[in-house]
């Protein structure tokens, strides 16, 4: 039996659905019956329970968006930082694998070679960093899993949300056998106030950098393999291979959704900070060749975009 925990949110949901049509053997478990953010509810709990493996989708992430966050520091620290240590102490007591939903926002810019080796680039808005973005793709990488985060409490400016996650990651790492699954800005069909295309569309004015994406289905498929075909416990970055740009993101929208509405961009980080946001974005690249290479199947980020808006479905 695989245990579920955070079913209720976005991402749990679409685990719930992912195990429901695989016909697999779960529960769901939410912390209005038990109480799992608990050391000894949650020991007591699996104790009895004993699922063969863990799925933690459960987190706090700031509503509408990272910003929310800043003013609820301590349930963010709660949970995602010590809830995780709480999961991996229990599950390691007791011998359970389990899988942890991190995120790739704990990195900043990408990896870059202006012609003098390679360099990491944290500001992706450089005209530099465009151009070559466009023109030589290959002249840019993502961040692996080898390399430390540096949008974190280690390697401020970040956001508080960020700071929560990265040190989530530290503290299960080592603890018992566990999956850390990076997500970076879900999307999908399915219209919701979550989904990265919907929010583009729902912008009165929209930001524009160069990201990584995951397409919420791909991502809980490729996660759920990862535990079914048995690939080493560790730390993947599950993004959709490339990245995309969000003005690249909103032409897309006009192709295929054809929007009445012109799509309004910042003009630029300082305007956008100054009346657009409260703490630091993570805009970032992630390289995810290692989930490639242990055999899981994900699709190109492009495609992954053109089918959701082929199959657009409004809320
Ligand atoms: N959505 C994104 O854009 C995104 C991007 C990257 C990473 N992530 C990560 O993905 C995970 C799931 O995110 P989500 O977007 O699905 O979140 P969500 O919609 O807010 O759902 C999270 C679920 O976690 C449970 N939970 C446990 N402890 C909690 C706490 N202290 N505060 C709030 N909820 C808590 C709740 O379920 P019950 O109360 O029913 O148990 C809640 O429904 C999180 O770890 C998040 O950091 C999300």
């Amino acid at each position: 039996m695989i245990l579920l925990l955070g079913a209720t949110g976005y991402i749990g949901h679409a685990f719930q659905t992912e195990l429901t049509r695989r016909g697999q053997r779960f529960v769901a478990l939410s912390r209005s019956e038990v109480d799992y953010t608990k050391f000894q509810s949650l020991y007591d709990y699996l104790k009895s329970s004993r699922p063969d493996f863990i799925v933690n989708a459960a987190g706090y992430t700031g509503k509408p968006n990272v910003d929310a966050c800043e003013a609820a520091k301590a349930d963010t620290l709660q949970g995602n930082t010590l809830f995780p240590q709480v999961l991996a102490h229990a599950c390691a007591a007791l011998d359970i694998p389990f899988g942890h939903v991190s995120s790739g926002c704990i990195f900043a810019g990408a990896w870059i070679d202006y012609g003098n080796g390679w360099v990491v680039e944290k500001d992706m808005t450089k005209p530099e960093f465009v151009a070559i973005a466009k023109h030589s793709p290959e002249k840019i990488r993502g961040f692996d899993e080898t390399m430390t985060p540096n949008f974190s409490f280690r390697d401020e400016p970040c956001s508080f949300y960020s700071g929560t996650k990265a040190l989530g990651e530290e503290a299960i790492k080592d603890v018992g056998q566990n999956f850390i699954w990076r997500l970076r800005i879900p999307f999908d069909e399915f219209d919701n106030p979550r989904n990265y295309l919907s929010k583009i569309q729902r912008y009165a004015k929209v930001y524009n950098n160069f990201n990584s994406l995951s397409h919420r289905g791909d991502f809980v498929n490729a996660c759920l393999d990862c535990w079914f075909q048995k690939v080493p416990f560790g730390t993947y970055n599950v993004t959709n291979p490339g990245y995309v740009s969000t003005a690249d993101v909103s032409e897309m929208i006009k192709e295929i959704l054809k929007p009445e509405r012109e799509f309004e961009f910042w003009k630029s980080d300082a305007e956008f900070y100054t009346t657009g946001a409260v703490t630091a974005r993570s805009n970032c690249i992630m390289d995810s060749s290692k989930l490639i290479n242990v055999g899981i199947i994900i699709r190109p980020v492009i495609a992954a975009l053109q089918t959701s808006l082929n199959n657009w479905k409004s809320e």
